[in-house]
């Protein structure tokens, strides 16, 4: 096996004395080619996100295959552009950073090589971030706040309530026990026939639906606990659609998806206001509530969370839909956040296909990579 350069050769990050840290992040780990370039200055000095969706629209959900496939594509040309953009050259950076899970390793594995590739050439860090630190530290790049606050997770592979407690610490509250809430966005949409992905077209056929048409589920709402659960709502959502038939046009589509959309703001809500109330006994000074991952972008929920934050005296922070969805700032501010703390990993790191952020929270039934 080759040798690997000692970690010790690696500069250790250093004091700049005024001048900028900046690193270069690298996201692989789902259906985004994705780099950028941060500062601890707070600075996104580039971000570029290539979209596979077209690849797998035919399919109407992601086909890891062509996922990793894409990513070796494009990754060396999304990276040159994100270099470019910030107008700088790898000497100029101080880490590299990337997503080493999790996620579907085929796509992980492109990311964590280029990166590895790019720091053992340019004799620069390297930095393995976990994707959903990314997604839970971006409101310390948007928003400067600090620690701790309470993070609600809403992805297509997540959905996950997390106390941050500081870099690299993290409470549990509550996870999906079966889908993530944007597999079930997903999955509605491809039931009533809307397209892939599903979130934003459930959000634009919502838009003009009446909410209260039918009544679906509020799943574990009233339950203990801070879980989530999506897969009876879905259940009844195809009884529905089933017991139409030929009556599903335009406008019913958009009640039955209003109705959906509305079930599963509240039961977000609930979840939500329960995770509070729990992170308010440990922290009785919690300040702010985070919503982050592709999710948060629908303003529906966006609103009930903001009125859930008012009742409870929290104020919501919900980053810009571009850095909410999967992106390379996220994972180059996590990169930067840890880089600083003085957090590097040697060139032989693995990916990691499972990797919880919290460690000591059991494993959820079925939730695979989304506990
Ligand atoms: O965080 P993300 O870009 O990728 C990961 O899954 O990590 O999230 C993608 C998910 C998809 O399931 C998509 O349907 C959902 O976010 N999504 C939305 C909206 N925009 C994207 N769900 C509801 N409303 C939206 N506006
Ligand atoms: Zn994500």
């Amino acid at each position: 096996m080759a040798k690997l350069p000692a970690k010790s050769k690696v500069p250790a990050p250093k004091e700049k004395g005024g001048f900028p840290v900046i690193v270069l992040g690298i996201e692989t780990s789902c259906d985004e080619t994705a780099a950028a370039v941060v500062t601890d200055a707070r600075e996104i000095m580039s971000n570029v996100v290539l979209s596979q969706i077209e690849d797998h629209r035919p399919f109407g959900g992601i086909v890891p295959e062509v996922a990793a496939r894409a990513h070796l594509e494009h990754a060396d040309h999304v990276i040159g552009q994100a270099m470019k953009d910030a107008d700088i050259g790898f000497n100029d950076i101080d880490a590299v950073a990337a997503t080493t899970g999790p996620g579907l390793i085929g796509g992980v594995l492109v990311g964590a090589m280029s990166a590895k590739a790019i720091a053992l050439a340019a004799n620069k860090p390297f930095v393995a971030v976990n994707h959903l630190e990314g997604h839970a530290l971006t409101a310390r790049l948007t928003d400067d706040i600090a620690f701790p606050y309470l993070l609600l997770l809403v992805s297509g592979g997540h959905c996950q309530l997390l106390m941050c407690n500081g870099v690299g610490s993290y409470t549990r509250l509550g996870t999906t026990i079966d889908d993530a809430v944007g597999e079930a966005f997903d999955k509605t949409a491809k039931m009533l026939g809307l397209g892939y992905p599903g979130g934003p077209l459930i959000e634009q056929a919502a838009a003009t639906g009446d909410a209260t048409r039918f009544d679906f589920p509020r799943p574990m709402k009233g339950k203990p606990g801070c879980d989530f659960s999506f897969s009876g709502l879905k259940s009844s959502v195809r009884r529905a659609i089933e017991l139409l038939g030929d009556d599903l046009d335009a406008a019913t589509q958009s009640d039955v998806a209003a109705s959906f959309q509305v079930a599963v703001a509240d039961s977000l809500v609930s979840r939500t206001r329960k995770a509070i109330e729990t992170a308010k006994e440990s922290a009785p000074n919690l300040s702010h509530l985070v919503v982050a991952g592709g999710v948060a972008a629908n303003h529906a929920i966006g609103d009930a969370l903001r009125s859930l934050c008012t009742e409870t005296g929290l104020t919501l922070i919900q980053p810009a839909p571009a850095l909410c969805t999967d992106n390379g700032a996220m994972i180059a501010w996590a990169g930067l956040e840890r880089f600083r703390l003085g957090h590097t990993d040697p060139l032989d790191f693995k990916a990691r296909p499972r990797w919880p952020l919290d460690p000591d929270a059991p494993p959820a039934a079925f939730a695979g990579v989304k506990a």
